[in-house]
């Protein structure tokens, strides 16, 4: 996951949405789900809200509830810079 980052300064447009959304709470899921939605977004750049929580559905996150995720995956998908 720590690959995903061009650089220390600038992060994936994913883990930018994560961190910008609140996408998690403890961070146990969020490896899984930044490397299952990074690549969701890299093949469809914009995915629905169904298609983006029919990709994270193998993923369980006990705490967010999976809103904050999907709106992080949005909000990814929004920055045009959904694959590498
Ligand atoms: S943030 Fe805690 S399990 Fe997902």
């Amino acid at each position: 996951m720590e690959g995903l980052a061009k650089s220390a300064d600038e992060l994936h447009p994913v883990q930018r949405g994560f961190w910008e959304e609140h996408g998690l709470q403890c961070g146990y899921c969020t490896p899984g789900m930044i490397m299952t939605t990074s690549a969701l977004l890299a093949e469809k750049p914009d995915p629905s809200e169904a298609e983006i929580r029919h990709a994270i559905e193998g993923n369980i996150c006990r705490c967010t509830g999976y809103q904050q995720i999907v709106n992080a995956v949005q909000h990814a998908a929004r920055l045009g810079k959904g694959g590498r």
